[in-house]
């Protein structure tokens, strides 16, 4: 089983429509199951106006082959505009088709887990992410139903990890809710990666034995990172690898 996630598109920010095209085009040409969007789809927070950037968003994704699900990211809700976040988060679930901006598919016998980690705005711009208690309740018993040995994958904006504050902040909450799903004593649900973006960075951080991957940007890194480039993630058993694929940076990134 083999997936592309794209994190961190920032449609509207620079050349990042461009970047994301080219993107589309290169996945189109691989043999992938779906495309992930790893959230922030749109930068909703670059100019005065950010009404139309998720059209715009969809409509470059739209060229897609494959099948596409997505997550909420903190630029997707306008974090700028507190007045426009609710009318942005109904766009999000409106045009995305999703009944929640967190829920969980299968695909092969893999289990999907998608995580909203801004059900409540903390910080600048969502910098930081927290996840609700009804929301932890929901991914307990989602994880519960699950037959024993079933492989799982959680998709989230905000990563657990590094330990700064553009992480989860309630991280400790989080892996309580994980716990029991992993190691050789598991006769549960596995838990084979928790994967995020958000960072602009690559890193892979593995506590309590579970994997925890952030995934490079689409549009910009930061701190050291220059590359921009998209994700296979290649699941065979409980063993995920990650692939990344650079793209040529834009002339205009910054
Ligand atoms: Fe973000």
């Amino acid at each position: 089983m083999k997936f592309a996630v794209v994190a961190d598109a920032h449609v509207g920010f620079g050349a990042s429509d461009e970047i994301l095209e080219r993107a589309i085009e290169a996945i189109n040409l691989r043999n992938l199951e779906f495309a992930v969007f790893l959230g922030d789809m749109i930068d909703s927070s670059c100019g005065d106006e950010p009404e139309g950037l998720f059209d715009r968003f969809l409509k470059i994704s739209g060229h897609l082959r494959i099948p596409k699900r997505f997550v909420v990211g903190n630029h997707d809700l306008a974090p700028d505009f507190p007045e426009r976040r609710e009318a942005f988060r109904e766009e999000f679930l409106r045009k995305t088709g999703a009944r929640s901006t967190y829920y969980s598919f299968d695909a092969g016998i893999y289990h999907f887990a998608v995580l909203d980690t801004l059900e409540v705005l903390r910080g600048a711009v969502g910098a930081t992410g927290r996840l609700s208690g009804a929301q932890l309740e929901w991914l307990k018993s989602d994880l519960a139903r699950l037959g024993p040995d079933t492989p799982v994958v959680i998709l989230s904006h905000h990563p657990p990890f590094p330990a700064d504050q553009f992480r989860i902040e309630n991280f400790n909450e989080f892996l309580e809710a994980l716990e029991g799903y992993h190691g050789p004593s598991s006769h549960s649900c596995r838990i084979v990666a928790v994967v995020s973006g958000h960072r602009h960075f690559r890193e892979t951080h593995v506590v309590d034995g579970i994997r925890f991957e952030v995934v490079g940007p689409l549009s910009f890194g930061l701190w050291d990172m220059k590359e921009v480039g998209y994700t296979v993630v290649e699941l065979a058993g409980t063993e995920a690898r990650f692939i990344w694929n650079p793209l040529a940076p834009s002339p205009e990134a910054p």
